[in-house]
């Protein structure tokens, strides 16, 4: 029977494919594309050709270990926008082929999209899910928004960030200390042995839901170039309280505004998503003001947190009940296209 989602996600540097029956996760194969370290952030061209070698042995992988056959599938799923053109490009052409070689239905997702519906990706340990309507932080490397979500696929932007977004915030930051990119992970492993007092740095005073975070970039990398002319090894020497303090300074910022858009909206349930919502500090901020505030608190599980296909094949389900399909003369999307984004 004719039963399974194919997922497909490439839009940015993470080959990734899943399989799945209805919204449970059968496989979840991502290949991550480690020719970027070299350069300190992803290289758009690079990304495109390591996509298109990863993609037929990624799909693969994601049907074997699925255990199922390909004639089993029932629409395939892929992510539209937004994200790199030749990495889009790569994904929904290969949707595209397999739609058409097994007839079967083509589905479009949009990443943003998919990033919050990881909230409802289940595998053998079952997750609860929030209610309609539920208040989302949407932070990644290309997006921070607070997002009213009253349905699936209507997603509400209360607030957004007016320059840089908080996964290039960790990304910059670990750069300008020399660390390897993406910055994110590496600076959530170090900021867990260090003081997040031990420095501070200059906040932008942002009105509303709003954020910014270019100036925190800037302030920090003032601080470190000036203290780096008085020693040398200061990086070296206060890696971990570095790490601590603009982390920290991150999640402050982030969770003010949540806190806001909570008690604007009297919304309770309140979710993180996003590759950013991986951050242990991050989700142990997010549980306290749960606590202090009485809110229900949802955050994607690991796997599904960071750039992945199961996401993107969740969405696929929900939008197979509906009937809603894509057509072959879709055309791939590099910029958000939700109103009031960035
Ligand atoms: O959602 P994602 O995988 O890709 C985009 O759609 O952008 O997010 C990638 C971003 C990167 O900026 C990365 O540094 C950040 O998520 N990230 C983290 C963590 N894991 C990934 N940031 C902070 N702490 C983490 N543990
Ligand atoms: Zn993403």
């Amino acid at each position: 029977m004719k039963e399974y989602i194919l997922a497909i996600e490439s839009s940015c540097d993470d080959t990734s494919a899943a399989v799945l029956k209805g919204t449970t996760i059968l496989s979840n194969v991502i290949a991550n594309q480690d020719v970027h370290r070299l350069y300190g952030g992803v290289v758009p061209e690079l990304a495109s050709r390591a996509h298109q070698q990863n993609i037929i042995p990624v799909v693969d992988a994601a049907i074997k270990r699925a255990n199922i056959q390909k004639n089993q599938i029932c629409a395939i799923a892929y992510t539209r926008g937004p994200g790199l053109l030749g990495s889009l490009l790569v994904g929904s052409s290969f949707a595209k082929a397999f739609a058409l070689a097994m007839d079967i239905p083509l589905i479009e997702v949009d990443h943003t999209n998919g990033h919050v519906l990881a909230l409802f990706a289940q595998d053998e340990n079952p997750t609860e899910v929030p209610e309609f309507p539920f208040l989302c932080l949407t932070v990644s490397g290309g997006h921070t928004q607070i997002m009213k979500v009253n349905d699936y696929f209507d997603l509400e932007i209360i607030g957004k960030t007016i320059d840089d977004a908080a996964g290039e915030a960790f990304d910059k930051a670990a750069k300008i200390m020399g660390m390897p990119y993406p910055g994110g992970p590496v600076i959530d492993k170090f900021a867990k042995e260090g003081n997040p007092k031990a420095f501070s740095f200059s906040r932008p005073n942002i009105p509303g839901l709003d954020y910014s975070f270019s100036g925190l970039k800037t302030s920090f990398l003032y601080f470190v170039r000036d203290r780096l002319r008085e020693d040398p090894d200061f990086i070296e020497k206060n890696k971990y309280d570095l790490c601590a303090s603009i982390q920290g300074e991150i999640i402050e910022m982030l969770m003010k505004k949540v806190v806001l858009a909570a008690k604007q909206t009297r919304i309770n349930h309140v979710a993180i998503a996003g590759g950013v919502s991986a951050n242990s500090g991050l989700q142990e901020a997010l549980r306290a003001a749960g606590k202090k505030y009485h809110w229900k608190v949802f955050i994607p599980k690991f796997k599904f947190s960071t750039d992945n296909a199961a996401m993107i094949g969740v969405a696929g389900y929900l939008k197979y009940q509906r009937g809603e399909f894509a057509n072959q003369t879709m055309t791939p999307y590099a910029r958000s296209t939700y109103k009031d984004d960035k």
